[in-house]
């Protein structure tokens, strides 16, 4: 139910924060729903344990977590080399590779997590995957806007499937992400063969893409909460 998927998003997010998180630490703040939890305990431990730890945003999202949090913000620019980041995913297979962007913010959460230290993934038991698009059927693809009618048309030639420009919830036109660009949503079924780094390797040689969800070797580890309450841990 919607219930026990919040408290699994909740208890994963949890444990990776009591594991992970020390203090002095610079930290990368992940976007979504499950990140939420995290920063919630994140923001207890500050507290409660008085630490030092400078949070930087992937997401204007992320950013209005962590001043709503009163937590310390930092930018890429003054810190460019963190410990750590939390994220949640929309997938993750059985070599942490992640399926990102569901919410629309996978470029800076790719900056961030390729420049910390390790990549912690949250997430509920139903983004525990064997092989990328196994449950997740769309994996979005940043892009510049004067190239998406181009880049849809090339990927789809390339490698099939079907390419999608994600259109805004509350207006009517394309959703526009924090950087200005638009997502195509490539909706598309590999399997466990699929060679997705190569893939991603070839759709971020295309002029006009500026990043894809798929981030291939990035997380070091994952904690997934399961409906019984439990945290499955992978790494
Ligand atoms: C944001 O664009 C995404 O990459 C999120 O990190 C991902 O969609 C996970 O979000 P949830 O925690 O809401 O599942």
């Amino acid at each position: 139910s919607k219930m026990s998927l919040e408290s699994a998003k909740k208890t994963a997010a949890e444990q990776a924060v009591n594991e992970h998180v020390k203090d002095n630490l610079k930290i990368g703040i992940g976007s979504g729903s499950t990140i939420v939890y995290a920063v919630n305990r994140l923001a207890e431990r500050v507290k409660s344990e008085n630490l030092n730890v400078i949070c930087i945003p992937t997401s204007f999202q992320a950013k209005q977590l962590i001043l709503s949090k009163d937590l310390k913000l930092g930018e890429l620019e003054t810190y460019p080399e963190l410990d750590l980041a939390i994220d949640g995913a929309d997938e993750c297979d059985i070599d942490l590779n992640c399926i990102k962007g569901g919410g629309g913010c996978l470029l800076q959460e790719k900056i961030v997590a390729f420049n910390a230290k390790y990549l912690v993934i949250v997430a509920d038991h139903t983004k525990n995957s064997e092989f990328l698009t196994f449950n997740y059927k769309k994996i979005p693809i940043e892009v510049s806007p004067m190239a998406y009618v181009a880049i849809k048309n090339r990927v789809e030639s390339l490698f099939g499937g079907e390419l999608k420009l994600r259109m805004a919830l509350a207006k009517a036109g394309p959703c526009v992400t924090d950087n200005g660009n638009f997502i195509l949503d490539w909706f598309f079924e590999g399997s466990s063969k699929t060679d997705f780094d190569g893939i991603n390797r070839a759709i971020q040689m295309i002029p006009g893409v500026v990043d894809t969800g798929l981030f291939i070797g990035m997380a070091k580890q994952a904690y997934f909460g399961m409906p019984d309450g439990s945290v499955i841990e992978k790494h």
